[in-house]
């Protein structure tokens, strides 16, 4: 056939959505046709709706992302003769019939989103684009795993998974693709989930001052509106669709010591041994490649680590999990045992001709299973036995982009995508996530109850159910720990509260100062571990010298102080999906100063600790404080809200600060998790003039326990006009390692607190002048008050105290 001229030009020009011809009610929506698409409005919940249109016969299904289904009851539809109203109890959706246009409202008529009236929904050949006027002061943050500012406005982004080795802080791909955003503006917020795992594309207001767009290379355009008061509202709603974390294993919150690579077994368990000689917590070593046979996966090295399962038990009772590194290549060996079963299951990805792909990577030329079938993946879950037998409770999925030398795996290759059939243009993104699934739920199984820790450097929306992910191979510059803080709010923002980066930068040699504050930092971040490249100079904690490793085991105890509040943070995001680091722009929306260069790497830590990230080199630096007051967390120095104030930063000092009415439990100094704390919980309180609660939990840290009740819920109030602090009955029938509470009271005057009822001979009642210094061993100061409140049967009862 001869295609004449005025078809090709209209394959490659833009041609937009037209007239809604027909359209049926459905229960949770409608669906409908124009003259070339079909198109079908699908309500999730009263905050979450979902478009999908496409100019094929049928939709075509992706089934990794969303695990939620639409709902029947949520909505009301009208029509008049020019559009159809959807209205949900927070979002109403004006459907205008010609051309098909999509505008989104809030029950009180602002409009928060609207289809650009021009070009819509459009297709270029097979690339589909939605376009979206700009509002009125319009940012952008979220898009999971990206560098560049928190506020993404005037930048462009692609999603198209890549291993990207020492990447800048404006380079874009990396490793992980979460095509969810939120757009926030004078009328309010939203997000955007576009469910296509395609390389996608997102335009924030680049290179033009008309529109916002996000397109995917080929597929649906299938994306879901979200609209609520709050942007952690809208976390959630994205959270339900598309999961939320397990509750990690509580060692895997502590300090991870990695390295490219230990080995000898005797250096693993020399390492391990040093941080317990020198009084610096930590749970883990990780085994990078170099404990394999010649990098290929499921072998040991048998002269480097002659007898694995000897040095894990010795590094068990020295209280220490390992992680051990999973790269999806499989040498292309004849005789090595993966190798040979994975051809004979038929489990890796072939070219259209039924031959097996190879690409080289560590081992040299490799196969790789296609995780996008659910028989590679039986496939890999049963090979993993070769580490959970030896007690191996903690996996590292790398490479997973997939990353293979030369970076340009072919498009042709095929995958099963489940019966879907489909190639590389739609399962690349989607790769690493069904590998870390795969893992995870291997690890799960053959743990037998145990909970696995998984770590992830590709991703794509959903992957938080399966996997931590970390940040991949940053720098060591300031630049880079700087970006990193970003990054990870940014992946909070975005469904993925356990994240990560390497402290002390991968790439590169640290100086002493800059180890120093990132460590301080890092303390401060869902994901915690010191790592390094082959060749670069040692980068323990006691590498940089003595000041350094002091500063270093300071906060890494404090970590370890804080655990009963970060624990109780990852069990909110659990439930909720809020992230741990929580990105200013969550709870402080409308405030212009957070989004500000200077400003945008402060968060929250949990919901009430601010961090005020700084680089290694001032030791002056101006901290925004958001709306309210905050205490400085060593000093209780108290500084109001509202304001940019210019602190002393010393190397030693990193700004952090509590917020007032905060509740903070803190336990005693343990040198890992696995050591039983003081059975007395510290709660400090911070004064503050609006009533706080904080949702305490706790649980054995380690199985599934909690699944059946095994856990210690309880919410502790404060009430200051009240001027009570209540802890409600416990949840679960798990029992608290702790029985007696101490109560700090910061902030409030001498004399203010005079007397604690009720009067019971138990509360032991002391008056002294002092405050919370959580870098040393004592208590000192003059700026609090510190009442020992001993509690006996801090069990399950609700109880209260006044003052
Ligand atoms: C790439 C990873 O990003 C890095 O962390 C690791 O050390 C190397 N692969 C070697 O396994």
């Amino acid at each position: 056939m001869i295609i004449n001229k005025s078809q090709r030009r209209s394959r490659s020009r833009s041609t937009a959505l037209g007239r809604l011809e027909e359209y049926e009610l459905t229960d949770t929506g409608l669906v409908g046709r124009t003259d070339q698409e079909l198109i079908e409005v699908s309500i999730y919940s009263s905050n979450s709706i979902r478009i999908r249109m496409t100019r094929e016969e049928a939709f075509q299904p992706l089934q990794y992302s969303v695990i939620s289904i639409p709902k029947a009851g949520l909505h009301q539809i009208t029509d008049t003769a020019e559009s159809l109203t959807v209205k949900t109890e927070d979002i109403l959706l004006k459907i205008s019939k010609s051309p098909l246009r999509f505008s989104f409202y809030n029950t009180e008529g602002q409009l928060i989103n609207e289809d650009d009236a021009g070009f819509g929904t459009s297709w270029q050949g097979e690339q589909v684009t939605t376009y979206k006027t700009l509002q009125p002061n319009e940012k952008f943050i979220g898009l999971g795993e990206k560098t560049g500012p928190l506020n993404k406005r005037g930048h462009g982004f692609e999603n198209w998974n890549t291993d990207h080795f020492g990447y800048g802080p404006e380079d874009d791909p990396i490793y992980c693709s979460i095509p969810f955003y939120i757009g926030v503006h004078d009328a309010g917020s939203y997000g955007i989930f576009l469910n296509n795992s395609h390389k996608t594309h997102f335009n924030f207001g680049a290179s033009n001052n008309r529109f916002s767009s996000y397109s995917a290379d080929a597929g649906d355009m299938d994306y879901f509106f979200m609209h609520d008061d709050k942007v952690a509202n809208i976390i959630s709603a994205y959270s339900d669709l598309t999961g939320k974390i397990e509750l990690p294993p509580k060692w895997s919150l502590g300090y991870q010591q990695c390295r490219y690579s230990y080995y000898p077994d005797k250096k693993v368990l020399s390492t391990a041994q040093n941080f317990r000689d020198k009084d610096i917590p930590a749970d883990v070593i990780v085994l990078d490649i170099h404990y394999m046979d010649q990098y290929k996966i499921f072998t040991w090295d048998n002269e480097k680590f002659p007898d694995p399962e000897s040095m894990i038990l010795k590094l068990k009772s020295l209280g220490f999990e390992v992680v051990v590194m999973c790269d999806p290549g499989i040498k292309s060996e004849e005789g090595y045992e993966a190798f040979e079963d994975g051809k004979e299951k038929d489990i890796f990805i072939k070219y259209p001709d039924g031959t097996g792909y190879e690409g080289q990577v560590w081992p040299g030329w490799c196969h790789f299973p296609d995780f996008t079938s659910q028989k590679a993946r039986d496939w890999w879950q049963n090979q993993l036995k070769a580490y959970t037998n030896l007690g191996i409770e903690g996996y590292w999925n790398d490479m997973n982009e997939i990353a293979t030398w030369g970076q340009t795996l072919p498009e042709l290759i095929e995958f099963d995508m489940d019966g879907e059939e489909g190639s590389t243009r739609n399962a690349r993104n989607i790769y690493g996530m069904l590998m870390a699934k795969s893992t995870f739920e291997g690890a799960k199984e053959h743990l037998k109850g145990k909970r696995p820790f998984n770590l992830t450097r590709a991703g794509f929306a959903g992957i938080q159910r399966y996997a931590a992910v970390w940040t991949g191979d940053n720098v060591a510059s300031d630049e880079h720990m700087l970006l990193g803080m970003r990054m990870l709010s940014g992946m909070g923002v975005s469904g993925i509260p356990f994240a990560g980066f390497d402290a002390g930068g991968f790439v590169g040699n640290a100086s002493e100062d800059l180890f120093a504050r990132w460590i301080s930092m890092a303390a401060f971040t869902p994901f915690f571990r010191g790592h390094s490249n082959v060749n670069t100079r040692d980068s323990e904690p006691w590498a940089y010298g003595e000041h350094t490793e002091e500063i270093s085991r300071n906060y890494i105890n404090l970590r370890y102080k804080l655990m009963p509040y970060i624990y109780s943070a990852f069990q909110t995001a659990a439930e909720t999906g809020l992230p741990v680091n929580r990105s200013l722009a969550i709870d402080y929306t409308q405030d212009e100063k957070v989004y500000q260069s200077a400003y945008e790497n402060e968060y929250l830590f949990g919901d009430s600790i601010l961090v005020a990230p700084v680089s290694s080199q001032k030791l002056i630096e101006k901290v925004y404080f958001p709306e309210g007051q905050w205490y400085d967390l060593f000093t209780d120095q108290c500084y109001d809200g509202g304001k940019e104030t210019l602190l002393e930063c010393p190397i030693e000092k990193l700004p952090v600060f509590a917020k007032a009415s905060a509740i903070i439990p803190i336990q005693s100094k343990v040198k890992s998790t696995k050591e039983r704390p003081d059975s007395t919980l510290e709660i400090h309180l911070y004064k503050g003039k609006e009533s706080n609660s904080f949702c305490y939990y706790e649980d054995d840290g380690s199985t599934y326990g909690y699944e059946n009740g095994e856990y210690h819920k309880r919410s502790i109030s404060y009430n200051p006009k009240e001027r009570k602090l209540k802890w409600s009955k416990a949840e679960g029938q798990f029992t608290s390692v702790f029985n007696k509470a101490k109560i700090y009271f910061h902030g409030f005057e001498a004399g203010e607190i005079t007397s604690l009822m009720p009067q019971k001979e138990e509360y032991r009642f002391i008056e002294q002048l002092s405050n919370f210094d959580p870098l040393g061993d004592e208590a000192h100061g003059d700026y609090s008050i510190e009442v020992s409140c001993i509690v006996k049967d801090l069990c399950t009862d609700a109880f209260e105290i006044k003052w």
